[in-house]
């Protein structure tokens, strides 16, 4: 068994073969509310509108799990035995790059192409250019070649075994996305296994996540955990307005000008059409739309959010009892402040454990965590449809609170 440590994910790949059991194909429930979304003509029917928008919305969140994930996973905690390989067709290095959640995809993805070619998987980690298993004894630097993107099956076996085998070392570069979706329920199995079982966080960082869950849970039976996501450069890059006045506008044109083909965009209709992240406020008052009461507690996991502890506070005014990780660890926290990453793995554990977990995105984090919820098979994820949302915010700023609420339980 082999045990790869990265600084942040722990793996136990021993499960390189896979024998037959089968694999239940998952199908997306979708529930469409066209009919409720028509334009009225008359001003007064908004308010009616917004309600059963908002309605549709609770009903496509709660009942059928609003959740897209791009890994499709059938629940199983019956896998069966490692089997032993004697034969390799060479050695696969692969190196995991981006963020904790694209290591995480990229890892899971690798176990799987290495089972295709048969091949002795050697991971390491590109953004810190530390290598997992030493690889001196290659004296001149591997045979590179890149797959594209979504790769099935067919063209690892076509296209890249042959080199495999030819080379006996080969490397994949930039290898972020490079197996199709659907593949194989035997193959999509492992993949599976190796994200949601396989891959741990290490010690310190899973110890600190428990601490943080017992400490919210010491507090509250349930709570909800709000994922942002609300940078400046995203903000920026969606040329969108987020209320801020000429302080934002001048900030976050500053930051657009980074990107020099993105052009002035009408910010109200980017609004309209759903482009815009929720803000920390808007999630706070869809949660209250909801019926979660304003005593509910709420962990908000989030790094770097733009306007800082003001913009969440307009969230913690909703929902006093307003938790995040720097308020329930102060000490313990330091030594992961250097390292984002670190960070959003203590979220992602505490994010897993909530009741319910809500985003205003649909981030690697986002999709990871509502796929892994889902297969964990009882928890309830909310990501709210900017599509709908987006222009009932706007009729809000228009309405007073109680008519937004009436509106939507007289639906
Ligand atoms: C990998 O090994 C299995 C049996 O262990 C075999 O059925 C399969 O054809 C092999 N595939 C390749 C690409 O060598
Ligand atoms: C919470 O809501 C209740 C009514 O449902 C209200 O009486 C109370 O003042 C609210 N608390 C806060 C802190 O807003």
């Amino acid at each position: 068994m082999g045990v790869a440590k990265f600084g942040v994910i722990q793996a136990k790949l021993a499960l390189l073969h896979h024998p037959s059991g089968s694999v239940l194909s998952h199908k997306h429930e979708c529930c469409s509310c066209r009919s409720s979304a028509a334009q009225p003509r008359k001003p007064i029917s908004w308010s009616l509108v917004c309600g059963l928008m908002l309605f549709c919305l609770g009903m496509i969140s709660l009942f059928t799990g609003h959740v897209a994930s791009d890994l499709e996973c059938q629940r199983s905690r019956n896998f069966p035995d490692a089997i032993l390989e004697r034969s390799s067709n060479g050695y696969l290095l692969i190196g995991a790059s981006g963020g904790l959640n694209q290591q995480r995809t990229g890892i899971s993805d690798a176990v799987v192409v290495a089972r295709i070619l048969n091949a002795t998987l050697v991971m390491f980690l590109l953004s810190k250019g530390f290598l997992i298993n030493s690889c001196d004894h290659w004296k001149k630097p591997p045979y590179t070649m890149r797959v594209p993107r979504k790769s099935p099956p067919e063209y690892y076996l076509d296209q890249v075994l042959p080199i495999l085998q030819r080379r006996s070392v080969l490397q994949l570069t930039k290898f972020d996305y490079r197996l199709a979706n659907n593949i194989d329920d035997e193959l999509q199995k492992l993949r599976c296994r190796t994200n949601y079982h396989a891959l741990r966080f290490t010690k310190p960082i899973q110890e600190l996540g428990q601490k943080l869950v017992t400490r919210m849970r010491a507090m509250a039976k349930h709570f909800i955990a709000v994922h942002l996501r609300f940078e400046s450069d995203m903000l920026a890059f969606s040329g969108c307005y987020f209320g801020g006045g000429d302080k934002e506008r001048y900030e976050l044109g500053e930051i657009r000008k980074r990107w020099e083909t993105l052009t002035d965009v009408d910010a109200n209709g980017e609004r309209r059409r759903g482009r815009c992240p929720l803000t920390p406020h808007e999630v706070g008052l869809m949660l209250r739309a909801l019926g979660f009461a304003n005593d509910t507690y709420i962990y908000v996991a989030s790094g770097e959010i733009y306007g800082g502890e003001e913009m969440l506070r307009s969230l913690g005014d909703l929902f006093p009892n307003f938790y995040t990780k720097e308020m329930l660890a102060e000490e313990e926290l330091k030594p992961f402040l250097p390292f984002s990453s670190r960070l959003a793995a203590i979220d992602y554990i505490v994010s897993d454990e909530s009741d319910v977990f809500v985003t205003n995105n649909n981030g690697n984090m986002a999709k990871i965590l509502a796929g892994r919820r889902r297969y964990m098979g009882h928890k309830r994820t909310i990501r709210p449809n900017a599509k709908r949302l987006g222009p009932l915010m706007m009729e809000r700023d228009q309405m007073d609170w109680d008519t937004f609420l009436q509106a939507r339980k007289k639906s």
